[in-house]
């Protein structure tokens, strides 16, 4: 009797302390156990584990005894496994757990009665299908709950009744179609119900939400902005739905609103969005605008309007903007582009119009601009008038346009013109583009030059390379430009294709 007690004295202190790990896994002194290619919760997992990651393993089915012998389990994660189900109160006696994630697993339902003490809760890629009234019933300590990519199709409002703490709450890539009253979760700042079925909100949906700060439904298929959204928002993402009006007059009680995100509707025009004082990002791209957005808020700083059929650009549509930094005005139809448009963006430095229909590079930019970017446009030429303003100008795309010529001189306004893509026009090598090809060498600028259309000798020449041109004009480049000339092809070579850093900083 006593010689027993004493070996299983023995026993749980070699088990406890001196750390035995199960086979296929690895702990470390941290009490972090993980483990791979398991076919059970592993038996001897150390006594003291505090946290446990189990991954690719097969383990259909959890059970009250698997989590016996872990008194100190704070977090645990069991993914990728194949798990369709878990025992009734399997996971109720583990006092210290606060962060149970079960993702990428088969599992139909949501484990049921949680320790108390949950804060998070991350069951995403699973199978479930119904929220029941009692599945959260106790989680008052649950911060985040993150059931995205499962079958669920309503949300029963008395299942969030006890989440009295939750802070982000997502549910994206689900089955909902519509929602009835509202949810009680007053300390709510993120929610995401992205790529649903929503066709509309009631309008009290939203009331009890008094701190929402982060709210996406985009890919739904909505017909109006929701009603009544909370006055705390910062962050409204709309994007891909079926929205053919925005009523700002309807948001401008969202005064700290900064970022509204429209991309992918049927818009055909909007107007008013300075009822927004703190919008400082709109996104407007791939609707069906024919103008551009009346009456924007002073505090802009990016907008984009690209991929719409907006023909005209004129001063009015830019009054006040003095934070603009970024335009994206690409992919739309823009003909005219009046003079001096952006004299007020004194602090705009990326313009994107490529693919438009202008035929000359707009004039009187601001000077502040370092990346202009006019591919695919009808350009013909470049003159002195169209650059001279442009002493930031870091990097010109002047790609697929019908310019055949380039005077060397009107480079020299560019200071500090970087790379220049001049490749897709028809360029006559003559011997004047010669002595523009020799100018750029020396400046030191990366050029993507193009090919030779004329004369019919020099048709598929690369320009800015081929020596066959050169001896066609008798002009021959001392040895030094020869070497520069060599380094320059290298490094043009090394560079990627037109990458552009785009964000905002
Ligand atoms: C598990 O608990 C649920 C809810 O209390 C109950 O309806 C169900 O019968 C239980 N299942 C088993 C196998 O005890
Ligand atoms: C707007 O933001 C300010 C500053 O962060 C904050 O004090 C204020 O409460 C916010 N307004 C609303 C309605 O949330
Ligand atoms: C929003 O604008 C108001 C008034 O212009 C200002 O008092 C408030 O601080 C702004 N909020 C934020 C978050 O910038
Ligand atoms: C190329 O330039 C030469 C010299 O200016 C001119 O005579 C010729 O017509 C031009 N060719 C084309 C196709 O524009």
């Amino acid at each position: 009797m006593f010689l027993s007690y004493f070996l299983v004295l023995v026993f749980s202190f070699h088990c406890g302390l001196s750390a035995t790990c199960p086979r296929r896994c690895s702990c470390d002194p941290a009490q972090s156990v993980q483990c791979y290619r398991a076919t059970g919760i592993p038996r001897e997992i150390p006594f003291t584990t505090r946290r446990l990651y189990i991954s690719h393993s097969k383990i259909k089915q959890l059970q009250i005894t698997d989590f016996r012998r872990m008194p100190a389990l704070e977090e645990l994660v069991l993914s990728c496994s194949g798990t369709e189900s878990i025992e009734n109160n399997t996971f109720k006696a583990l006092s210290t757990l606060k962060s149970l994630e079960l993702y990428k697993n088969q599992l139909k339902q949501i484990p049921t009665f949680l320790p108390p003490g949950l804060e998070i809760l991350k069951l995403a890629d699973n199978s479930i299908n119904t929220l029941h009234a009692s599945d959260f019933e106790g989680l008052m300590k649950l911060r985040v709950l993150d059931i995205r990519n499962n079958l669920i199709a309503t949300l029963p409002p008395s299942a969030f009744s006890s989440l009295c703490n939750l802070q982000s709450l997502i549910l994206d890539g689900n089955k909902v179609e519509s929602v009835s009253a509202p949810l009680k979760l007053p300390k709510l700042k993120y929610l995401s119900m992205v790529d649903n079925k929503l066709n509309s909100f009631p309008t009290d949906f939203f009331v009890s939400f008094q701190n929402l700060q982060f709210l996406s439904l985009s890919g739904n298929f909505l017909t109006k902005v929701p009603l009544a959204l909370p006055k705390s928002l910062l962050s409204l993402k709309l994007e891909k739905n079926q929205l053919k009006t925005v009523r700002l007059q309807d948001m401008k009680h969202l005064e700290n609103l900064s970022e509204f995100f429209l991309t992918e509707n049927q818009l055909t025009s909007i107007d008013g969005a300075q009822l927004l004082p703190n919008l400082t990002r709109l996104e407007l791209s791939k609707n069906q605008l024919h103008t551009m957005p009346l009456r924007l808020p002073s505090r802009l700083q990016k907008l984009d309007c690209s991929n719409n059929l907006i023909q005209r650009v004129t001063a009015q549509d830019f009054q006040g903007l003095q934070d603009l930094k970024h335009l994206f005005l690409d992919n739309n139809a823009v003909r005219s582009f009046e003079a001096g448009a952006l004299q007020q963006c004194a602090q705009l430095s990326n313009l994107a119009l490529e693919q438009n229909l202008l035929v000359s590079i707009p004039l009187r930019q601001v000077d502040t601009l370092a990346r202009l970017d006019l591919k695919g446009n009808d350009i013909e030429g470049i003159g002195e008038q169209e650059l001279k303003d442009l002493k930031q100008l870091q990097v010109l795309n002047l790609r697929n346009n019908k310019i055949s010529a380039l005077d060397g001189k009107v480079l020299e306004y560019l200071p500090r013109l970087r790379q220049l893509y001049l490749d897709g026009n028809p360029w006559n090598c003559t011997c004047d583009l010669l002595r523009t090809r020799r100018a750029l060498v020396a400046k030191g600028t990366d050029v993507r030059g193009g090919q030779c259309a004329a004369p019919a000798e020099s048709r598929g020449e690369s320009w800015m390379s081929s020596r066959k041109i050169l001896q066609q004009c008798g002009d021959h480049l001392s040895s030094l430009e020869r070497v520069k000339e060599e380094r320059k092809k290298m490094k043009a070579s090394e560079i990627d294709d037109d990458y552009y850093d785009y964000e905002l900083d």
